[in-house]
């Protein structure tokens, strides 16, 4: 009986042993791979990504503005939408790549990392003219890198330019909380906006007519 404890307690000490160094050395095999900017700013204007796509101001409106993507997508997001467009829109326009590896890929949204300017929502909320404060935030978060609203953006999603006239104020204020909460597989990314910036943003959607 005494032996039976004894070769018990041996056991889940050989289990946690185990558990320890398999932790190590998995986290060795997933170790993130680090991008450099720099290989990847020259990677997409070897590859033309600005055929199709406006970054800090020049290239194409085919597809959206890259500028802010990062604001957008998470990083892992990009990685799969990179390896293979067509995996998550078959009807893609945006061509698969023949990436040399997948520090390429790294590469590119590390470059992707260093043009985005963030949000600063803070001072974008002190105005205090609601419909200002939403026309502020729809730039800073540049909704036109993918909706035509008046001048600016592109043509192949939705035309925001008169969206006042259709609104309903609390369909779109749920949509813009989650667009995926309402179409899973949407293109629409979620910016995970507060609702005093849902407010605001709706409210200048309101005098769009
Ligand atoms: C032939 C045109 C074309 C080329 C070239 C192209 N793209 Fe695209 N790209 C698109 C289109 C169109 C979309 C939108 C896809 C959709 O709606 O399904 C897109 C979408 C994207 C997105 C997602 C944007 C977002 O807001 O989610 C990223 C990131 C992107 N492209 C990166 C690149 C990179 C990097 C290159 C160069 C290596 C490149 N693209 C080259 C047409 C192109
Ligand atoms: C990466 C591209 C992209 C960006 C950036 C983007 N949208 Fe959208 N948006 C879409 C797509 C695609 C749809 C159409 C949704 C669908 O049918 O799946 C859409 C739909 C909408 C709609 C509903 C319009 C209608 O007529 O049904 C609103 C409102 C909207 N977007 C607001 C915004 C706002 C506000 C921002 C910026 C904070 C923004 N979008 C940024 C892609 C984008």
């Amino acid at each position: 009986m005494r032996l039976g404890i004894k070769r018990i307690f041996f056991f889940i000490l050989m289990l946690f042993v185990w558990a320890w160094t398999a932790e190590f050395v998995f986290a060795e095999a997933e170790e993130e791979i680090i991008g450099d900017p720099k290989a990847g700013d020259k990677l997409m204007v070897e590859m033309d990504c600005r055929q199709c796509h406006t970054i800090q101001g020049s290239g194409g409106k085919v597809g959206p503005d890259l500028t802010q993507v990062r604001l957008r997508r998470s990083k892992e997001h990009l990685v799969r939408w990179l390896e293979d467009p067509t995996l998550f829109r078959p009807s893609s326009g945006m061509p698969g790549f023949p990436w040399k590896s997948e520090q390429e890929i790294y590469d590119i949204i590390a470059y992707l990392d260093t043009i985005k300017r963030p949000v600063n929502r803070e001072e974008i909320l002190k105005e205090k003219d609601l419909i200002k404060a939403g026309e502020g935030l729809v730039k800073a978060y540049d909704c036109r890198a993918c909706h035509k609203i008046g001048k600016g953006g592109i043509n192949i999603y939705p035309d925001l330019t008169r969206i006042g006239q259709k609104l309903r104020p609390e369909w779109d204020k749920k949509f813009l909380k989650n667009p995926q909460d309402w179409n899973r597989f949407t293109f629409m990314p979620n910016f995970n906006l507060s609702d005093e910036e849902i407010e605001a943003i709706v409210a200048y959607f309101m005098s769009l007519k």
